[in-house]
């Protein structure tokens, strides 16, 4: 009887388990190809940095939503000469943005919660299915403390909205004082973003500077609740 990738025996973690444990195991329950799925967060600057080091066959994958920071394809340009790193770069279909904006405007996404997972699904999500198609695992910089949407993040899972794939979070019991300890430490290019207010950065229109004493997500979709703050990608 064929076997699929759902049947996948994963490995069991600690609670404390490091992200280096995380990634070889992870990379050796995919059993095939596995990409970074890169935001030019200073979470995925860590995870590529760890790559590099550990020289873990991991590509990188980015999805540009038309939307991004300007700060963000400066992080791209920086890891790509110094990792001599070739991203595999995915948009969003045109004709599907086109649609939107000639229906709907540039800002639907304020109107409502169903405008909003509409611009995310057809900027983000789309894409994403056709940069995860052919590979067999997956990589990503979220971290249990992040939000109250990603508490019970798991080291290693399997991914059954995408075909079950291996997914792997590396970074799932770092605190984000860890995160930057690394970054410091290896003088990680870090996004301007960060410096400025930014702990968590996504598409431009969709994120602002947070305040003292607010969640780090506070400010993605800053007007929307807080158990809503996720665009699609991880379910
Ligand atoms: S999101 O779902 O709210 O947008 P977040 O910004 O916290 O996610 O990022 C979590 C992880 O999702 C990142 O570390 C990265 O692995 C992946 N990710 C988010 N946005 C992108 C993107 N534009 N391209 C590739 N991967 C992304
Ligand atoms: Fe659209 Fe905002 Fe989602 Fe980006 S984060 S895809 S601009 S709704």
């Amino acid at each position: 009887m064929p076997t699929t990738q759902i049947e996948v025996a994963l490995p069991q973690f600690a609670d404390d388990a490091q992200p280096t444990e995380i990634l070889e195991k992870g990379v050796a329950a995919a059993v095939g190809a596995v990409q970074l799925a890169c935001s030019f967060s200073v979470e995925d600057l860590v995870i590529l940095d760890l790559i590099h080091q550990l020289r873990l066959p991991i590509g990188v994958f980015a999805l540009d939503t038309g939307r991004l920071n300007e700060e963000t394809y400066q992080v791209a340009e920086r890891i790509s000469e110094r990792y001599g790193l070739s991203i595999d770069w995915y948009f969003p279909k045109h004709e599907a943005v086109e649609q939107l904006l000639r229906a709907k405007g540039a800002y639907s996404f304020r109107d409502s919660l169903e405008n909003r997972h509409e611009c995310c699904r057809l900027r983000k999500v789309e894409p994403l299915g056709r940069a995860l198609s052919g590979l067999k695992g997956w990589v990503t910089g979220m971290r249990k403390e992040q939000s109250t949407t990603r508490t019970a993040l798991p080291c290693i899972e399997i991914d059954v909205l995408h075909g079950g794939l291996v997914k792997i979070n590396p970074l799932a019991n770092w605190s984000e004082a860890q995160v930057w300890d690394y970054a410091k430490e290896h003088r990680l290019p870090v996004n301007k973003l960060h410096a400025q207010g930014y702990p968590s950065i996504g598409c431009a229109p969709c994120t602002r500077a947070i305040s003292e004493g607010e969640e780090p997500r506070a400010g993605r979709w800053w007007w929307e609740n807080p158990e809503h703050k996720e665009c699609g990608l991880h379910r």
